[in-house]
């Protein structure tokens, strides 16, 4: 679907010639990731070695890939860039906004009503810029990225989580946030920290009941959700070929539940496979005459541990099933020792829902072990005492799949088909019952389990299994059920065994789909209008900020001192707020409501200085902002740690604060900050915090003569009249400066596009 072949020649014309040349600098043999790395310099053939964890560094993506929910800022964002094209290919991907309740034949048509203006702004926006648009029901993201657009050694950014799925066929592709893929859409570099390595060597082949998700689930109970953090995970040795390619992206997909900036495995025939049957042959050919430069080098992995960081190695002759949960996806049990642990525990052992589907799990591979499984049920006269919800992972696997008679078998064992979509994983399950919060649990082969996650009930005990065994288990609806020893009776009362799972690694007779769901950009988008309706509540057409006024800033309010942690979601929240993406004003109705108030211990209620009242902090904010008064917000350490939200840092912007002063930052925030052209500061003595105090007026100094390691100066008005000042430090390059004078990044780009 209009992958791109010309950019993936340059790409592999460059390749080798560029890990030579790393190979020699860096002075040893090379991981495949490394190799990735060093193909994708923004500055080209490499130079020097990095530093892993420590070296931050210019690369160039090849592609953006945006779901619904994030691409409406990041296109809005786009669109303040003055560029006629997207620089790189770029795809959006209609998956999140789908409510899953009655089955696709329902709650389609009902999404495309309830989210129709937010689709068509995604669809023009992508139309007008050259991005390729994938409807509402073409499936979700990662997986119709996989199917489409992932190559081997391809670098891809996305902003979703999951983008790291893409490694199932050796990408490098990592998730970042709206404002990140703005900046590689717009031509810009995009920065990372040199990532650290993590090796997994996985010897022997998947057998029985075992599925690729069990590798996943084993090294996630080992890493547990941080143990991948700044790392790249990179899978090898014979037990990785023997797996299919989509079992290789459900491993990468749940990197992202160890923390992992992604993962990915080398080049090998399941790949060059799984390319054609996905109608890329050309892809394949290109891939195999670089093939030895597509995965590490061979001494990496027969010595990895003089290479890698860390290495783990698991058997696959003898990994068990598991089901990890609850609430968090490290928490492996075998499925033999879940009997024990559930009573041990107190985790309802009889299960509600079964559930198949996510980008971690909804290929046509998982589907056929799965139907697999549920085919069995039906020849032995068994029936699901779960409900049994399946969503497709796209069209082209929905429609396989009903041609080869899986989906049929599912719904003669009473499963709900589901639209192609996210559904359930992102809490878009109109669950009936689930507002009176009862005690339960399901099983899911998604990737995250989290609490209110599924369902948004919190006492919802969710178990995270491959869809074979939620198959299983949601046939004998209870937790404990171990089909490797346990039967089950019938419906003539005898006492039946389920049998491994077997499937097909692809269809036999290929892949087929009538309408895929794609719209291609037009070839000239300068007369396509964007379709953004001024009295929209969920969508907003950004105005450029306005640049700095070019003297100190005098007279700010102390909106709030920040006690403790303080995230992205305290600072922007998430859930309900979720429909208000794209609309920046309804959306900064959050900013900062999850912070605490130092001053009172208390969330979202702040003293308005002009009235004296205590009251929510958007609105004081807003009042702050009417009466022609800028603002600063204190912060303690670590502030703005979590996602790369850029709403977190537009927000403020939006409504007038100017300056953030903290202990520390969480450095993705504070670079969204500098983004945004808003002041990002720390204490130069973190002792300077607790000088701040109720009612204190504040002055910034020095901005005049901003420049790169000179300090700024702040002075502390208080209320008695007493005035104490101290120096405060900042991070800013003469670039980023820039930045701050302009307003923003995006007023740069878009007077140089300009010009
Ligand atoms: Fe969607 Fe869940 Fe994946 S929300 S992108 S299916 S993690």
């Amino acid at each position: 679907m209009a992958f791109d072949i010309d950019m993936i020649k340059k790409v592999y014309a460059n390749f080798g010639s560029r890990v030579d040349a790393a190979r020699k600098i860096v002075g040893r043999p090379l991981t495949l990731s490394e190799k990735i790395l060093y193909a994708h310099l923004w500055d080209g053939d490499p130079k020097k070695a990095f530093s892993r964890g420590t070296d931050y560094v210019d690369f160039a993506p090849d592609r953006v890939a945006m779901q619904d929910a994030t691409a409406q800022m990041a296109l809005l964002q786009f669109m303040q860039a003055g560029r006629p094209q997207v620089a790189v290919p770029s795809t959006v991907h209609c998956d999140h906004l789908i409510t899953a309740k009655e089955g696709a034949a329902i709650d389609l048509p009902h999404a495309r009503t309830e989210s129709a203006e937010v689709f068509d702004f995604l669809s023009s926006v992508s139309n007008k810029y050259g991005i390729g648009f994938w409807k509402p029901g073409a499936g979700i993201i990662h997986q119709v990225v996989l199917e489409n657009y992932a190559f081997p050694g391809g670098m891809m950014i996305g902003t979703d989580s999951h983008t790291v799925n893409a490694g199932g066929l050796g990408m490098v592709a990592i998730g970042v946030g709206g404002a990140d893929a703005c900046d590689v859409m717009a031509g810009l570099p995009w920065e990372l920290k040199f990532p650290k390595l993590i090796g997994v060597k996985l010897t022997g082949k998947l057998n029985g009941w075992t599925a690729a998700k069990d590798v996943i689930l084993k090294v996630a109970g080992i890493l547990t959700v941080k143990g991948g953090t700044g790392a790249i995970v990179e899978y090898f040795g014979d037990g990785a070929t023997s797996m299919s390619c989509t079992g290789k992206g459900t491993i990468c997909n749940m990197g992202a539940e160890i923390g992992a900036t992604t993962s990915t495995f080398g080049y090998d025939e399941s790949m060059e496979r799984y390319l054609r049957a996905t109608d890329r042959n050309e892809v394949a050919d290109e891939a195999n005459k670089i093939k030895e430069y597509l995965t590490g080098d061979a001494e990496v992995y027969t010595d990895p541990e003089n290479y890698f960081d860390q290495v783990i190695e698991i058997d696959l002759d003898t990994l068990e099933p598991y089901l990890n949960g609850p609430f968090t996806p490290d928490l492996a049990t075998p499925v033999s020792q879940m009997k024990v642990e559930a009573e041990k525990n107190g985790w309802p052992l009889k299960v509600e829902w079964g559930l198949i589907g996510s980008c971690t799990n909804s290929s046509y591979e998982d589907l056929s072990r799965a139907a697999s499984i549920a085919n069995q049920a039906i020849s032995k006269g068994l029936k699901t005492k779960a409900d049994f919800g399946i969503n497709p992972g796209s069209e082209q696997v929905r429609y396989t799949a009903d041609r080869d008679g899986f989906l049929k078998t599912f719904e003669d064992l009473n499963a709900t088909i589901f639209t192609n979509a996210c559904g359930p994983c992102i809490g878009m399950w109109d669950r009936t019952g689930a507002e009176k919060a009862e005690k339960n649990t399901i099983v899911h082969s998604f990737n995250r389990n989290f609490a209110k996650r599924a369902d948004g009930n919190p006492n919802t005990f969710a178990f995270v299994a491959s869809p074979e065994m939620v198959a299983a288990i949601a046939i004998s609806g209870n937790l404990g059920f171990n089909p490797l020893t346990d039967t089950l009776t019938n419906d003539k009362g005898e006492e039946v065994k389920l049998d491994p799972p077997t499937g097909d690694e692809l269809p036999k007779r290929g892949f087929a789909v009538e309408d895929a769901g794609y719209q291609a950009p037009a070839a000239d988008g300068s007369k396509v209008e964007v379709l953004v309706s001024p009295t929209s509540h969920r969508l907003q057409l950004l105005d450029p900020f306005t640049p700095w006024e070019g003297t100190d800033l005098k007279g700010l309010k102390l909106l709030i001192k920040a006690k403790g942690k303080c995230t992205t979601d305290h600072i922007s929240m998430a859930g309900p707020w979720l429909k208000f993406r794209g609309h920046l004003d309804n959306i900064s109705n959050n900013m900062l409501i999850g912070a605490v108030n130092y001053f009172n211990d208390k969330t979202d209620n702040v003293k308005n200085e002009l009235t004296g009242e205590y009251g929510p902090v958007p609105a004081t904010q807003r009042a702050y902002k009417a009466a022609g008064f800028g603002s600063i917000v204190i912060g303690d350490e670590n502030y703005g740690e979590g996602s790369s939200r850029e709403h977190a840092a537009m927000e403020p912007r939006h409504l007038g604060v100017r300056a953030v002063l903290v202990k520390s930052f969480a450095r993705i925030h504070e670079t969204n900050l500098k983004k945004q052209g808003m002041l990002g500061l720390t204490f130069a003595d973190k002792d300077d915090y607790d000088k701040i105090l109720e009612g204190d007026t504040i002055d910034i100094l020095g901005l005049t003569e901003f420049a790169p390691d000179k300090p700024l100066t702040l002075v502390l008005h208080h209320a008695d009249g007493t005035e104490e000042q101290f120096p405060v430090n900042h991070s800013y390059n003469a670039q980023q400066i820039d930045w701050f004078k302009a307003g923003g990044a995006l007023n740069i780009i878009r007077k140089e596009a300009a010009e």
